[in-house]
């Protein structure tokens, strides 16, 4: 994937990086990787922000846990907001006593995906989301009060960008299954 989107370019633009991924049979070498599934709750950034910090230490990368953990914030919280997450009530009455949230009713939450690949002072970040739509960076002017995340991940990593990602139906066929976006962070 190295070499394929350059860091200037806007990263919606450039092709895909992996065209064929298959959901759950990539084939990789890196030396350390981490895999975690998190429900689409509001607070899914922060547990994932957890686990990037925790992960990090592990395979003493502890100079790329700043970093990392902003680019990690960026794509989850996108990632939560497209595939949609608890209403603003449940969300508050979650936040007083979980319990009062049914488990059926936090079961029905989408699942977002963080994985973590790092070897040779290289981290590959990628965020797995069912959307199928592309994440578009956008030049942030001094009044909206969004739309900067993208442009920040920029500055804070080598390259970014996204790919879709498949599923076979079951006839066999391959059928889109929301895409990946990416980062890769250099060791300072
Ligand atoms: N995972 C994603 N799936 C689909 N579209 C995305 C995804 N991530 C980003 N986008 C699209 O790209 C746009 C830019 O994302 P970006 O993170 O830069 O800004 P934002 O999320 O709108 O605002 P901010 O991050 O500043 O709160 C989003 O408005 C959205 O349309
Ligand atoms: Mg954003």
């Amino acid at each position: 994937m190295h070499g394929i989107c350059a860091s200037h370019a806007p990263a919606s633009a450039l092709p895909p990086p992996r065209r064929h991924f298959i959901e759950g049979c990539i084939m990789n070498t890196w030396p350390h990787q981490s895999h975690l599934t998190l429900a689409a709750m509001p607070n899914a950034a922060y547990w994932a922000r957890r686990h990037v910090e925790n992960v990090l230490a592990e395979w003493q990368a502890e100079t790329l846990q700043t970093d990392a953990k902003l680019v990690v914030s960026e794509f989850i919280s996108n990632a939560v907001r497209v595939v949609g997450t608890l209403d603003v009530q449940t969300q508050a009455a979650y936040v007083q006593e979980p319990r009062a949230v049914s488990y059926v009713e936090l079961a029905q939450l989408e699942q977002v995906k963080l994985r973590l690949y790092y070897g040779s002072g290289l981290l590959l970040i990628e965020v797995w989301d069912s959307n199928e739509q592309p994440p578009v960076e956008q030049l942030p002017d001094f009044e909206s009060e969004n739309g900067r995340g993208l442009f920040v991940v920029r500055a804070f990593c080598e390259k970014w960008g996204w790919y879709p990602t498949f599923t076979t139906d079951l006839s066999g066929e391959p059928r889109q299954s929301g895409k990946v976006v990416w980062a890769e962070l250099v060791q300072p």
